[in-house]
């Protein structure tokens, strides 16, 4: 499978160095405004350089692409990759704005091509097994933290561009929350004004804040809290999440083990989701475009959209202090 990978940044070069590790997939192409990303990312597979994207998909002769941009760069590539046929990984958010966000899912119904959006929490080994303990129960209580150290990035710091730690971030926890205690029907949300994380030498400090609570109300009557908290990269991350119902009491450790601990019907529950869900993301996706088959992959886009207009009526509810009803 011959790749394309546009935006060599942070998570561009990661994907670059997963799929250097497979035998079944090529980096035959990499794509950045800045030349000298793109070659530093392309030089491991001598990969073809770009610098725009439309030439990429012109003249490239690809396979696939993985779309690595900042959020409110995702639109066209993506909509234009998927316009000509070609399977699509799309870095999460599906977009910066739920317009954009349309789009891209109409473009993937439209030509039926393979499109994931990487929210690969989706691929934790025991996550099927969880959802499968907690069908026909109400999630009464869910609880996440989402803390530690990221890369300051410009657009990252800019509420507008990025969505700051509530998109950029939090988005993660939206998505894993939505996907074991159903829809989010309304959101409130709070912020802190303290500075928290160090701005990269010769940055703007943004207008974001560092750290961001939110709540979330389900469709089946629960609650969810979930914090957000971008720190300093000498202090420890701390990743987890927590799911009570009635009967059963569930802790999901996250990053960098994934471990499920707790307690249903009486007894003891444990399990170690094996491998990295960042593979395995990008693994179920290869598996989908060689089948072929849409609906194989962890999170389509149409499921995105969700988790984005979730991200977005708590960015609402961070700016009104009100609670805001998910549209
Ligand atoms: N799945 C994850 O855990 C995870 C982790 C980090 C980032 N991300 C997502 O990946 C995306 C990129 O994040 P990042 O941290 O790598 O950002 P980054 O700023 O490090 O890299 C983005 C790159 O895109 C390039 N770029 C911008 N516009 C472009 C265009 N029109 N054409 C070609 N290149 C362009 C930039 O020059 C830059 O090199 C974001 O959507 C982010 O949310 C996902």
């Amino acid at each position: 499978m011959r790749a394309g990978i546009i935006g060599a940044g942070w998570i561009g070069r990661r994907h670059a160095e997963t799929l250097a590790r497979r035998d079944d997939v090529a980096v035959a192409a990499v794509c950045d405004v800045d030349a000298g990303r793109a070659a530093q990312a392309a030089a491991a597979s001598g990969a073809q350089v770009f610098t725009s994207w439309r030439e990429m998909l012109a003249d490239a002769a690809l396979d696939a692409v993985w779309i690595c941009t900042p959020p409110r760069a995702h639109v066209g590539p993506a909509v234009a990759a998927l316009d000509r046929g070609l399977p699509v990984y799309l870095e999460k958010p599906i977009a910066r704005a739920a317009g954009d966000a349309a789009q891209i899912a109409a473009a993937a119904a439209r030509s039926r091509a393979v499109c994931a959006i990487g929210y690969q929490w989706r691929a934790i080994g025991f996550l099927d097994g969880l959802r499968s303990r907690l069908a026909g129960q109400a999630v009464g209580c869910l609880t996440g933290q989402s803390i530690g150290g990221t890369e300051s990035r410009p657009w990252f710091l800019s509420q507008a561009e990025g969505g700051g730690n509530l998109l950029e971030r939090g988005s993660h926890h939206i998505d894993l929350a939505r996907s074991l205690a159903g829809e989010v029907t309304a959101v409130q949300a709070a912020g802190s004004e303290v500075r928290l994380a160090p701005r990269q030498a010769g940055q703007e400090a943004g207008d974001i804040a560092d750290a961001v609570t939110i709540v979330l109300h389900f469709e089946g009557g629960g609650l969810g809290t979930i914090v957000v908290a971008w720190t300093s990269p000498e202090l420890p991350g701390r990743y987890w999440l927590e799911v009570t119902t009635a009967d059963a009491a569930f802790r999901l450790d996250l990053d960098p083990d994934f471990r499920l601990s707790g307690v249903a019907g009486g007894s003891e529950v444990a399990a170690v989701s094996p491998g990295s869900p960042f593979d395995g993301s990008v693994d179920r996706f290869v598996t989908a475009v060689r089948a072929g088959d849409p609906d194989l992959v962890f999170c389509p886009p149409a499921d995105a959209v969700r988790t984005l207009a979730v991200a977005a009526a708590a960015e609402a509810a961070l700016r009104s202090g009100r609670t805001v009803p998910v549209p």
